[in-house]
């Protein structure tokens, strides 16, 4: 049985009490936490940037998982490691120089990944698997918490498993209801914002979480 990693999504958070909000899902056991960056250019939102998450830092050990969903990101990977950043993910669709970005980001000493947007074909990165130790596959239109999931991505990850043995994480729309369907098409890490952060007992959307990956996986 492998090991699903359940990464709550800080934007479903209630930002005014983060630090408990991060000891909540800390305490219930979850592994990673994501990070959503968005810079109203490459999304038309605006999120978060360093200072955040350096703040994120001194209140939590769980690795930070940070999706850049900002143009030409390369600017700012440096700075988003010495806040904190564990995984730094990219998008392909926002970097004309996607192999020297992800080697940058693992010089620095995060784990690298590659996130496509629904339109954009899982081979787009396949020059690029080597340089890789994560893909994040968007099952939403990146840009906001709460969509709904869109199964159609799940074939991505179908197709990206054989060529890949690192880890594949699926952000957007993952609930109880959905993410049998990333779990069966050979998801590893399984990203919820609205399903954890937006429930009012993160312990136990934590645990039906793990119960569903443990029955699945
Ligand atoms: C969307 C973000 C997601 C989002 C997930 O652009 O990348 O991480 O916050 O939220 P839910 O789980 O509510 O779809
Ligand atoms: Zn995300």
């Amino acid at each position: 049985m492998k090991k699903i990693l359940i990464a709550p999504s800080l934007l479903s958070a209630d930002f005014s009490r983060l630090a408990d909000e991060i000891r909540e899902v800390e305490k219930a056991g979850c592994d990673l936490l994501h990070v959503d960056v968005m810079d109203g250019h490459f999304v038309p939102n605006l999120t978060i940037g360093p200072l955040v998450v350096k703040a994120v830092r001194k209140v939590t050990k769980l690795p930070l998982d940070v999706h850049l969903m900002i143009e030409n990101p390369v600017r700012f990977i440096a700075e988003f490691k010495k806040a904190g950043a564990d995984w730094i993910t990219i998008h392909i669709e926002a970097e004309k120089e996607a192999r020297k970005t992800l080697r940058e980001i693992r010089n620095l000493g995060a784990k690298a990944g590659i996130s496509v947007r629904p339109g954009t074909p899982i081979q787009e990165i396949y020059p690029f698997l080597d340089d890789l130790d994560l893909v994040l596959v968007m099952s939403v239109e990146p840009g906001f918490a709460g969509q709904a999931f869109m199964p159609e991505m799940m074939g991505k990850l179908r197709l990206l498993r054989p060529h890949f043995s690192k880890l594949i994480s699926v952000d957007g729309g993952v609930d109880p209801q959905t993410a049998p369907q990333a779990l069966d098409a050979g998801a590893d890490v399984l990203v919820a914002g609205s399903a954890i952060f937006g429930q009012k007992d993160r312990g136990q959307a934590v645990a039906v979480f793990r119960e569903i990956s443990k029955r699945i996986s």
